[in-house]
């Protein structure tokens, strides 16, 4: 069952064709897409595209978001810089359902020179379908926190 009915998207220069086209995959869906860029394939810096999506899940206007570039690499790591995100760069199904399941991720990552359209579609449906378990993997997602704010003393 779709966990959101709406998300924000972006990418750099080097994922605008796969973009649009899980733009177009998840209007089907009826899932309302907000695309903070790249518009062009202009080369671009992906950490500041990176950082335009994580203030909208930051701020609370989006619990889920999808980053896209050549891999999918650059993009997660500039995204967990950002306090609360934690983002999962992803080229598998099986990863981009159990990120959600298991580490609460709210964003998305893959790669445009990595992953073909169909599995980056059926990679999307597994990441907003899936719903957060908690549980025993709450306390996990909690240490992950610890360590983003410094409380190593938390790590037991
Ligand atoms: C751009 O050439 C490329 O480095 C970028 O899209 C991404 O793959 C970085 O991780």
């Amino acid at each position: 069952m779709l966990q959101v009915n709406k998300i924000v998207i972006g990418c750099d220069h080097a994922a605008t064709g796969l973009k649009a086209k899980v733009i177009e995959h998840l209007e089907e869906l009826g899932v309302s897409v907000t695309d903070v860029g790249t518009y062009s394939s202009d080369s671009c810096n992906y950490p500041l595209y990176a950082h335009k999506l994580c203030e909208r899940i930051q701020s609370g206007e989006f619990k889920l978001g999808i980053l896209i570039c050549g891999t999918g690499v650059g993009m997660s790591m500039a995204a967990n810089k950002h306090k609360g995100i934690r983002a999962a760069c992803c080229s598998d199904t099986f990863s981009a359902r159990l990120t959600r399941v298991h580490n609460d991720a709210n964003v998305l990552c893959f790669g445009e020179r990595v992953v073909g359209f169909g599995l980056a579609c059926d990679m999307v449906d597994e990441f907003i379908n899936a719903e957060y378990e908690g549980g025993k993997h709450a306390k996990r997602v909690d240490m992950i926190t610890a360590i983003e704010e410094g409380h190593f003393e938390l790590l037991k």
